[in-house]
Protein backbone atom coordinates (compact mmCIF):
# COMPACT_ATOMS: atom_id res chain seq x y z
CA UNK A 1 0.00 0.00 0.00
CA UNK A 2 1.23 3.44 -0.40
CA UNK A 3 1.82 5.84 1.75
CA UNK A 4 -0.71 9.06 1.57
CA UNK A 5 2.01 11.62 2.60
CA UNK A 6 0.49 14.07 5.57
CA UNK A 7 1.77 18.26 5.20
CA UNK A 8 4.31 18.57 7.32
CA UNK A 9 4.68 22.16 6.60
CA UNK A 10 1.93 24.63 5.42
CA UNK A 11 2.31 28.44 5.30
CA UNK A 12 0.03 30.34 3.75
CA UNK A 13 -0.17 34.34 3.31
CA UNK A 14 2.95 34.92 5.91
CA UNK A 15 4.67 37.72 5.82
CA UNK A 16 7.78 38.89 8.17
CA UNK A 17 8.99 42.23 8.50
CA UNK A 18 11.24 44.38 10.77
CA UNK A 19 11.06 47.96 11.15
CA UNK A 20 14.60 49.23 12.39
CA UNK A 21 13.82 53.04 12.80
CA UNK A 22 12.51 54.39 9.85
CA UNK A 23 13.19 51.52 7.89
CA UNK A 24 10.87 48.72 7.41
CA UNK A 25 12.38 45.73 5.53
CA UNK A 26 9.60 43.27 3.90
CA UNK A 27 12.26 40.14 4.92
CA UNK A 28 9.04 37.88 3.73
CA UNK A 29 6.35 38.49 1.66
CA UNK A 30 3.24 36.45 1.55
CA UNK A 31 4.86 33.08 1.17
CA UNK A 32 2.57 30.46 0.35
CA UNK A 33 4.55 27.32 0.67
CA UNK A 34 3.26 23.67 1.63
CA UNK A 35 5.73 20.49 2.75
CA UNK A 36 5.22 17.17 2.99
CA UNK A 37 6.47 14.83 5.73
CA UNK A 38 9.36 13.17 5.02
CA UNK A 39 10.21 15.71 2.61
CA UNK A 40 14.05 17.01 1.92
CA UNK A 41 13.63 20.90 0.46
CA UNK A 42 16.24 23.09 -0.19
CA UNK A 43 15.07 26.85 -0.52
CA UNK A 44 17.66 28.70 -2.62
CA UNK A 45 18.26 32.35 -2.81
CA UNK A 46 20.86 35.28 -2.63
CA UNK A 47 21.98 37.36 0.43
CA UNK A 48 19.45 38.87 2.19
CA UNK A 49 16.22 37.02 0.25
CA UNK A 50 14.57 35.96 3.66
CA UNK A 51 16.03 32.65 4.05
CA UNK A 52 17.15 32.71 7.86
CA UNK A 53 13.81 34.67 8.28
CA UNK A 54 11.81 31.81 6.76
CA UNK A 55 13.88 29.24 9.45
CA UNK A 56 13.43 31.24 12.29
CA UNK A 57 9.39 30.95 12.01
CA UNK A 58 9.13 27.69 10.86
CA UNK A 59 11.78 26.91 13.91
CA UNK A 60 9.59 29.06 16.43
CA UNK A 61 12.54 31.21 17.23
CA UNK A 62 10.05 34.32 15.65
CA UNK A 63 6.24 35.25 15.16
CA UNK A 64 5.28 36.01 11.47
CA UNK A 65 3.38 39.60 10.99
CA UNK A 66 0.08 38.90 12.68
CA UNK A 67 -2.24 40.66 10.83
CA UNK A 68 -3.14 37.33 8.53
CA UNK A 69 -1.75 34.15 7.32
CA UNK A 70 -1.49 30.60 8.73
CA UNK A 71 1.58 28.34 9.58
CA UNK A 72 0.92 25.40 10.68
CA UNK A 73 3.22 22.46 11.27
CA UNK A 74 2.71 18.79 12.36
CA UNK A 75 -1.25 20.38 12.64
CA UNK A 76 -0.35 22.71 15.02
CA UNK A 77 -1.10 26.21 14.03
CA UNK A 78 1.74 28.13 15.41
CA UNK A 79 1.82 31.62 13.84
CA UNK A 80 0.03 33.45 17.09
CA UNK A 81 1.90 31.40 19.96
CA UNK A 82 3.46 33.30 22.98
CA UNK A 83 6.59 32.65 24.42
CA UNK A 84 6.32 30.17 26.44
CA UNK A 85 4.47 27.60 23.74
CA UNK A 86 7.05 28.88 21.08
CA UNK A 87 9.80 27.28 23.66
CA UNK A 88 7.74 23.76 23.91
CA UNK A 89 7.07 23.85 20.32
CA UNK A 90 10.83 24.14 19.82
CA UNK A 91 12.07 21.45 22.15
CA UNK A 92 9.76 18.71 21.01
CA UNK A 93 9.66 19.07 17.25
CA UNK A 94 12.77 20.91 15.88
CA UNK A 95 16.25 20.32 15.45
CA UNK A 96 17.81 23.67 14.37
CA UNK A 97 21.29 23.62 12.75
CA UNK A 98 22.29 27.41 13.10
CA UNK A 99 24.49 29.20 10.42
CA UNK A 100 26.21 30.58 13.12
CA UNK A 101 26.62 27.34 15.39
CA UNK A 102 25.51 28.99 18.54
CA UNK A 103 27.39 26.76 20.61
CA UNK A 104 27.74 27.07 24.47
CA UNK A 105 31.33 27.85 24.89
CA UNK A 106 31.80 26.58 28.45
CA UNK A 107 30.53 23.39 27.41
CA UNK A 108 32.53 20.53 25.47
CA UNK A 109 31.50 19.07 22.46
CA UNK A 110 29.45 16.10 24.40
CA UNK A 111 27.50 18.63 26.56
CA UNK A 112 26.97 20.58 23.66
CA UNK A 113 25.12 17.69 22.20
CA UNK A 114 23.42 16.59 25.30
CA UNK A 115 21.94 19.92 26.15
CA UNK A 116 19.91 19.60 22.97
CA UNK A 117 17.89 16.76 23.84
CA UNK A 118 17.85 17.56 27.70
CA UNK A 119 14.64 19.11 27.96
CA UNK A 120 13.18 16.50 26.27
CA UNK A 121 14.30 14.14 28.62
CA UNK A 122 12.75 15.60 32.14
CA UNK A 123 9.35 13.77 30.56
CA UNK A 124 10.23 10.48 30.17
CA UNK A 125 9.90 8.43 32.34
CA UNK A 126 11.96 5.54 31.41
CA UNK A 127 15.90 6.60 32.31
CA UNK A 128 17.70 6.28 28.05
CA UNK A 129 21.35 6.67 28.69
CA UNK A 130 22.14 10.27 26.85
CA UNK A 131 25.72 9.89 26.94
CA UNK A 132 25.38 7.01 24.73
CA UNK A 133 23.10 8.38 22.41
CA UNK A 134 25.08 12.04 22.27
CA UNK A 135 28.62 10.03 21.76
CA UNK A 136 26.59 7.65 18.90
CA UNK A 137 25.64 11.11 17.19
CA UNK A 138 29.13 12.87 17.62
CA UNK A 139 30.74 9.80 15.81
CA UNK A 140 28.10 9.63 13.23
CA UNK A 141 29.63 13.13 12.23
CA UNK A 142 33.27 12.16 12.97
CA UNK A 143 33.96 13.54 16.33
CA UNK A 144 34.37 10.27 18.14
CA UNK A 145 37.77 11.33 19.04
CA UNK A 146 36.62 15.07 20.26
CA UNK A 147 34.01 14.40 22.76
CA UNK A 148 36.27 16.46 25.81
CA UNK A 149 36.94 19.51 23.39
CA UNK A 150 35.57 22.61 24.08
CA UNK A 151 34.51 24.98 21.06
CA UNK A 152 37.64 27.43 21.51
CA UNK A 153 39.36 23.72 21.06
CA UNK A 154 37.54 22.83 17.48
CA UNK A 155 38.28 24.09 14.24
CA UNK A 156 35.13 25.89 12.96
CA UNK A 157 34.30 22.94 10.71
CA UNK A 158 34.29 20.62 13.77
CA UNK A 159 32.41 23.34 15.16
CA UNK A 160 29.68 23.18 13.05
CA UNK A 161 29.45 19.12 13.12
CA UNK A 162 28.86 19.59 17.16
CA UNK A 163 26.52 21.79 16.05
CA UNK A 164 24.76 19.08 13.39
CA UNK A 165 24.90 16.45 16.28
CA UNK A 166 22.97 18.43 18.82
CA UNK A 167 20.29 19.14 16.06
CA UNK A 168 20.43 15.21 15.08
CA UNK A 169 20.22 14.25 18.64
CA UNK A 170 17.04 14.71 19.28
CA UNK A 171 15.52 11.93 16.43
CA UNK A 172 15.48 9.11 19.02
CA UNK A 173 13.10 10.51 21.14
CA UNK A 174 10.89 12.56 18.69
CA UNK A 175 10.98 9.98 15.94
CA UNK A 176 8.38 11.33 12.69
CA UNK A 177 6.62 14.81 13.49
CA UNK A 178 10.49 16.18 13.71
CA UNK A 179 11.56 18.94 11.63
CA UNK A 180 15.14 19.66 10.74
CA UNK A 181 16.12 23.14 9.57
CA UNK A 182 19.65 23.57 8.19
CA UNK A 183 20.71 26.87 7.50
CA UNK A 184 23.69 27.15 5.61
CA UNK A 185 24.99 23.93 7.52
CA UNK A 186 27.89 23.12 5.08
CA UNK A 187 29.93 27.23 4.86
CA UNK A 188 32.53 26.25 6.69
CA UNK A 189 33.30 22.79 5.76
CA UNK A 190 35.34 21.10 3.58
CA UNK A 191 33.67 19.48 -0.08
CA UNK A 192 34.49 15.81 1.10
CA UNK A 193 33.37 16.77 4.94
CA UNK A 194 30.25 18.48 3.23
CA UNK A 195 29.51 15.34 0.91
CA UNK A 196 29.19 13.03 4.25
CA UNK A 197 27.07 15.16 6.34
CA UNK A 198 24.82 15.62 3.20
CA UNK A 199 24.79 11.60 3.06
CA UNK A 200 24.36 11.07 6.81
CA UNK A 201 21.13 13.51 6.28
CA UNK A 202 20.20 12.07 3.49
CA UNK A 203 20.36 8.79 5.30
CA UNK A 204 18.43 9.90 8.78
CA UNK A 205 16.04 11.33 6.22
CA UNK A 206 14.92 7.97 5.03
CA UNK A 207 15.87 5.75 7.83
CA UNK A 208 13.26 7.99 10.00
CA UNK A 209 11.04 10.07 7.92
CA UNK A 210 12.00 13.02 9.28
CA UNK A 211 11.05 16.30 7.13
CA UNK A 212 14.01 18.67 6.02
CA UNK A 213 14.97 22.09 5.13
CA UNK A 214 18.14 23.16 3.71
CA UNK A 215 18.29 27.07 3.42
CA UNK A 216 21.59 27.98 1.25
CA UNK A 217 22.92 29.82 -1.91
CA UNK A 218 24.77 26.82 -2.76
CA UNK A 219 23.19 25.40 -5.91
CA UNK A 220 25.44 22.46 -6.20
CA UNK A 221 24.42 21.73 -2.34
CA UNK A 222 21.44 22.30 -3.04
CA UNK A 223 20.98 19.50 -5.44
CA UNK A 224 23.04 17.46 -3.87
CA UNK A 225 20.54 17.31 -1.22
CA UNK A 226 17.02 18.33 -1.66
CA UNK A 227 14.16 15.89 -3.58
CA UNK A 228 12.49 19.68 -4.33
CA UNK A 229 14.46 22.92 -4.76
CA UNK A 230 12.47 26.41 -4.23
CA UNK A 231 13.94 29.82 -5.13
CA UNK A 232 13.36 32.68 -2.67
CA UNK A 233 14.37 36.52 -3.71
CA UNK A 234 13.54 39.71 -2.28
CA UNK A 235 11.36 37.92 0.34
CA UNK A 236 9.24 35.90 -2.71
CA UNK A 237 8.70 32.66 -3.79
CA UNK A 238 9.64 32.64 -6.92
CA UNK A 239 9.23 29.45 -8.05
CA UNK A 240 8.41 26.02 -7.01
CA UNK A 241 8.77 23.19 -9.28
CA UNK A 242 7.62 20.45 -7.57
CA UNK A 243 9.74 17.65 -7.47
CA UNK A 244 12.98 17.53 -8.77
N1 LIG B 1 16.59 41.19 13.16
C1 LIG B 1 16.52 41.94 12.06
N2 LIG B 1 16.24 43.27 12.12
C2 LIG B 1 16.15 44.03 11.02
N3 LIG B 1 16.30 43.57 9.76
C3 LIG B 1 16.59 42.26 9.62
C4 LIG B 1 16.71 41.38 10.75
N4 LIG B 1 16.99 40.13 10.30
C5 LIG B 1 17.03 40.22 8.97
N5 LIG B 1 16.79 41.49 8.53
C6 LIG B 1 16.72 41.94 7.12
O1 LIG B 1 15.79 41.10 6.45
C7 LIG B 1 16.26 40.71 5.16
C8 LIG B 1 16.33 39.18 5.07
O2 LIG B 1 17.33 38.73 5.96
P1 LIG B 1 17.68 37.18 6.16
O3 LIG B 1 16.43 36.44 6.41
O4 LIG B 1 18.75 37.10 7.18
O5 LIG B 1 18.25 36.80 4.69
P2 LIG B 1 19.22 35.62 4.21
O6 LIG B 1 19.29 34.60 5.28
O7 LIG B 1 18.62 35.14 2.93
O8 LIG B 1 20.55 36.26 3.97
C9 LIG B 1 17.62 41.39 5.00
O9 LIG B 1 17.44 42.54 4.20
C10 LIG B 1 18.04 41.74 6.41
O10 LIG B 1 18.82 42.91 6.42
MG1 LIG C 1 20.95 33.75 6.33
Amino acid sequence: MTEIKQNAIELNDISKSYITGEIKVIALDNIKLIVKTGEKLAVLGPSGSGKTTLLNLLGGITNPDLEKGKLRIFHEEIQNYKLKELNNYRKTRIGFIFQFFNLFPTLTALENVIIGCELLLEKRENSINIYKIAKEYLEKVGLGKRLNHYPSQLSGGEQQRVAIARALVKIPFIGKNFLLLLDEPTGNLDSNTSKKIITLIGDLNEKEGITCILVTHDEPLAKLFASRIVHLENGKIINDNGDL
